[in-house]
Parts: structure tokens; C-alpha cells; sequence
């Protein structure tokens, strides 16, 4: 692995204008779960029909609603990891399907989220944003529409909101380096983002602990977790066990 960890070192150092393209992976060493990992990921223990589609939350909101506030408490009570910190270090654009902030808290100042976010929240109907209180046992309703409030992510069966697209598209079409990290690449349109730079014959590192749907782009791949490897690829090397001491 060393070999591959030197290639990928090699590529970040002529980087100019690195992009990470994330998933679910990237927060696991933050001890926040996947969604399609054996035995732990979420839609393993939860039907994503019933949790996470719009016919779900037309249907039965309540149980939803107080699914994604936990999420949301998860994710307030979980930290950046090595993977995160080093990522906003290397001054990297995110791109992330993923939904907590943990990008942002790790030092990111440029993250795009294509699933949107568990701490934003806005009106089913006119979309207009709830900035009120959010409690498990009631839905707030729309003070302009009356209709419910709703969590401020992209479930199955939405387009993902145009403007993180297109800002995507733009960050991957000027992109010199790409780095993949945690996801599994099973989920369009958004897995198709990495192609764009691909194309273009930008190099590309996979991090990840087995191969996924996007390794075959990786011009590097790395075989493991993005809090050993990311500070390693970074030549400061963070033991997981000193993770979230915030020493990087
Ligand atoms: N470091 C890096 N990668 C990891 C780690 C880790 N510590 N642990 C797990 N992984 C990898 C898994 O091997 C898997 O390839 O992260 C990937 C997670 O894949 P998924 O669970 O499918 O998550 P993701 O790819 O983000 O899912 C995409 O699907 O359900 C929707 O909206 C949801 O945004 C999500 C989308």
C-alpha cells in the first residue's frame, strides 16, 4: 500500500484545484453509520421506502420526522475526524451526498451538499425555510401556507436541488485532482458526478476499504478507512485512537 499511498501524495502535490467527492464512509470513523454496509448500514435496519421517499412522508409523516431529528442529534453529538480535517487542510472543494455537517465543522469552507442537510428544514409545499424549533413529537406547520415543515433533504424519488448540481458540474469541470472517498457509488445521479472529471483525464484516488461501482475510475486506489488514510496521504499521520482530539 505504501507504493499506492506515494502515487496518491504524488498527485496531491501538483494539485492545484482538488475536489473530494464524498459519501457515507467519510463519517463512519466519526462513528456515524453508513447506509449499505453489511450489518450496520442504516437501510439495513430501516426500509429506505419507508423512511426516506416522498410518498413515505405524504403518507405517515410522524415516524419520519422523528427519524431524521434523531439523525440530526447523532450527527450534532458526533465529531470531525482525521479524514474531514485533513480534507479542509488540503483545501479541497466538497462535493457530499452526504446530509450532517461534520465537512463543515472539520474545517471545510467550501462543501456542497447534493442530498441536501439535516440542519436545514423548510415548508413541504412552498419550500419556504423553517428556522423555528423543531421538537420530535410535533411537526411544525408553515406560518405562510399552513402545510408541514419538512427535514432539507433529497429523498428517493426528488431531483436533487439545481444549484448544488450545477455548482458540482462547475467544480468538477475545472478540477485538476479528484479524491473519492466513502462512498459506495450506487446512487444516481450523484454517483455519476466523478465521471465528469474522469473524462477529462483528471487523476482520480479512491479511498475506501473494498472496491465500489467508482473504482473503476481511480487512477489510485487506497485500500482503507478515510481516518487512517486521508492524514496519511497528507504525511501526518493520525492514529484513529487520537481521532477527534482535534490535533489536526
Ligand atoms: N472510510 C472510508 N469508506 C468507508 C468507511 C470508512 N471508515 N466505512 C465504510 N466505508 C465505505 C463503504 O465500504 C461503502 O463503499 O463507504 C461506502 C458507503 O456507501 P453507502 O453506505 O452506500 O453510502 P453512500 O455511497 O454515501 O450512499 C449514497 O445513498 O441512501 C442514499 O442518500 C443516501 O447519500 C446517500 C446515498
Amino acid at each position: 500500500m505504501t507504493d499506492m499511498i506515494a502515487a496518491a501524495r504524488g498527485i496531491l502535490a501538483d494539485a492545484q484545484n482538488l475536489v473530494a467527492f464524498t459519501g457515507a464512509g467519510m463519517s463512519a470513523d466519526s462513528g456515524l453509520d453508513t447506509y449499505r454496509d453489511a450489518q450496520t448500514g442504516l437501510w439495513k435496519n430501516v426500509d429506505p421506502q419507508a423512511m426516506a421517499s416522498i410518498d413515505a412522508w405524504a403518507r405517515d409523516p410522524e415516524p419520519m420526522w422523528r427519524w431524521y431529528l434523531h439523525r440530526k442529534s447523532r450527527s450534532e453529538k458526533a465529531h470531525p475526524n482525521p479524514g474531514h480535517r485533513t480534507l479542509a487542510k488540503l483545501g479541497a472543494h466538497v462535493i457530499t451526498q452526504n446530509i450532517d455537517n461534520l465537512h463543515e465543522r472539520g474545517g471545510s469552507t467550501d462543501v456542497v451538499h447534493l442530498h441536501g442537510s439535516l440542519f436545514e428544514f423548510r415548508c413541504t409545499i412552498c419550500s419556504r425555510p423553517w428556522r423555528g424549533a423543531t421538537e420530535p413529537d410535533h411537526i411544525p406547520e408553515c406560518p405562510l401556507c399552513g402545510n408541514l415543515i419538512r427535514p432539507g433533504v433529497v429523498w428517493f424519488g426528488e431531483g436533487l436541488p439545481p444549484r448544488e448540481w450545477d455548482k458540482a458540474e462547475q467544480l468538477l469541470s475545472t478540477a485538476d485532482a479528484l479524491i473519492i472517498v466513502g462512498t459506495s457509488g450506487v446512487v444516481q445521479p450523484a454517483a455519476g458526478l466523478p465521471r465528469l472529471a474522469a473524462a477529462r483525464g483528471v487523476p482520480v484516488i479512491e479511498i475506501t476499504p473494498q472496491p465500489t461501482e467508482l473504482t473503476p475510475l481511480a487512477t489510485v486506489q487506497v485500500t482503507g478507512r478515510a481516518g487512517d488514510i486521508l492524514p496519511n496521504l497528507f504525511n501526518i499521520y493520525q492514529p484513529l485512537s487520537l481521532k477527534n482530539t482535534g490535533v489536526i
